[in-house]
């Protein structure tokens, strides 16, 4: 390699290669080849069914890898169980938004922290993020609103400090004016310095936001753009989604 080409080389924070899984005997992915660069927002595109999902439970460890690799930072993922995961610095955003609606937003709150031993100044930081949150501490999470509820999964996740996050179609049945404020936290978390890997449907809901996209297909990985070039012809998007 040239010096040149080491100079525009993006340092990696996670590199997924060959990725094989399987649910039973169905293979869903097939040798998915993917890299989040640090500190950017990679958003997966894709129909339902194609594969999204799967690829984010495998970077958790929740759904077995049967061949291929997943390092963040180096490190070898796929050996590890699922809850070391998390230890290491990814954090997940489920599809749906797992809350303990029964829980306080401050009992919430609270869980992330414990996951990693984290404690005030982390919890400030996150409801700086967030200042809606913190006017609604005791108020029951099942009570809350879809945005308020996709805020504080999202909260919740960021009481670990990850380097990796994992959004999982954070916008889903959300009013525009709350994907706006989604979309400006993964900015602010960007300038923070998270990788985050976002799977979306929509593509007005990402284009600003978003560094590069990488579109999945039948469980493989097809072509991945830089976002300009997605903005300047967005041919791509009606091909693997179906949808302009
Ligand atoms: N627990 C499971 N058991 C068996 N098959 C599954 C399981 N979860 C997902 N699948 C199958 O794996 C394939 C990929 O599913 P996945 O959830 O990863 O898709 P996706 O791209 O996230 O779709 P969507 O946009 O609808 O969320 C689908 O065919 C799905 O039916
Ligand atoms: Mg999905």
């Amino acid at each position: 390699m040239t010096e040149t080409n080491k100079a525009e080389t993006k340092p990696e924070a996670l590199v997924i290669s060959g990725l094989d899984c399987f649910y039973g005997e169905v293979q869903v992915l097939y040798g998915l080849d993917l890299v989040l660069n640090k500190g950017e927002v990679l958003c997966l595109f894709g129909r339902n069914g194609a594969g999204k999902t799967t690829t984010l439970k495998a970077i958790m460890g929740l759904v077995p890898v049967r061949a291929g690799s997943i390092r963040l930072d180096g490190q070898e993922l796929t050996g590890l169980p699922a809850h070391e995961v998390p230890k290491a610095g990814v954090a997940y955003v489920p599809q749906g938004r797992r809350l303990f609606a029964e829980m306080t937003v401050a009992e919430n709150i609270e869980i992330g922290l414990m996951a990693r031993g984290k404690g005030k100044a982390t919890r400030e930081n996150v409801l700086n993020l967030f200042p809606l949150l913190r006017q609604r501490l005791r108020q029951r999470s099942g009570t809350l609103s879809g945005g308020e509820q996709q805020m504080l999964a999202m909260a919740r996740a960021l009481c670990l400090e990850p380097r990796v996050l994992l959004l999982d179609e954070p916008t889903e049945g959300l009013m525009p004016s709350m994907i706006a404020r989604i979309r400006e936290t993964v900015a602010k978390l960007r300038g923070m310095g998270v990788s985050t890997i976002l799977v979306e449907q929509r593509v007005d809901a990402v284009l600003s936001v978003a560094d590069r996209v990488c579109f999945i297909e039948n469980g493989r990985n097809r072509e991945t753009v830089d976002v300009e070039q997605l903005r300047a012809d967005p041919s791509a998007v009606r091909r693997y989604v179906g949808v302009g």
